[in-house]
């Protein structure tokens, strides 16, 4: 069992692991019930405390945001933030993101961000880290065509790996900053929390834009 991960109950019959659910558990979700609207949805994996959404939503009323988070415990902090701004366009999946095709229709989203995802340096964990080629191909499902991925992360070494992996499963990358805070995109970017904590460190922040072929 991963840390924080619910456990999944396929009515009536809990799944044995995630592998066993990605691959057959379905509850998806009708976009325009959930919303109210018929307004593009985009996603944020690994929301976190929500900040990011936060701002985003109040920016765009006029776009739907699923914010999707493993941990119980942080994903109420954002809900409770989200309630308290007032904010109608955005709704949560306490999930870990190995099971998003069970929730998400195919085809269904515009944009996916993932900020601060953790690294997962170890090799043995590279099937984890959210932009391997396993994550890539979850994601492909799920993105419209024309869809894409924005990513932010401070290690140098991850972004590498991410720039690779997208190249190699079907994205084309572009807007690729290695100083985020110091470039042309830095006016319109929304800071996270982590992102905050690595900034005051004086580190870069990494930044690209993946786009489904
Ligand atoms: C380093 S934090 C970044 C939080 C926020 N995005 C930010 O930038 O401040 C990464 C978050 O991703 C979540 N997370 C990690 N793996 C995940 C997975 N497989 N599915 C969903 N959330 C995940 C963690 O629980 C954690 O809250």
């Amino acid at each position: 069992m991963q840390r924080c991960a619910p456990l999944l109950l396929a009515r009536g019959k809990p799944c044995k692991n995630l592998k066993e659910a990605a691959e057959t558990y379905r509850a998806l979700l009708d976009f325009r019930e959930v919303f109210g609207n018929d307004a593009p949805v985009e996603l944020e994996v690994g929301c976190g405390n929500g900040g990011f959404l936060l701002e985003k939503a109040q920016r765009e009323h006029g776009v739907n945001f699923l914010a999707v988070e493993l941990c119980t415990n942080v994903i109420l902090t954002a809900m409770e933030r989200m309630q308290a701004a007032g904010l109608g366009n955005v709704r949560f999946l306490n999930i870990p993101a190995e099971i998003l095709a069970c929730y998400i229709p195919p085809h269904s989203v515009r944009k996916i961000y993932l900020n601060f995802s953790t690294p997962l340096p170890e090799r043995s964990r590279e099937k984890q880290r959210l932009t391997s080629p396993r994550f890539l191909s979850i994601y492909r499902e799920l993105l419209e065509a024309g869809g894409s991925i924005e990513q932010k992360t401070d290690s140098e070494p991850f972004f590498d790996y991410s720039l690779e992996q997208f190249a190699q499963n079907g994205f084309e990358v572009r807007e690729v900053s290695r100083d985020l805070h110091r470039s042309e995109w830095a006016g319109e970017n929304i800071v996270t929390e982590y992102e905050a904590k690595f900034a005051a460190q004086g580190l870069p922040i990494f930044r690209a834009v993946a786009v489904l072929k």
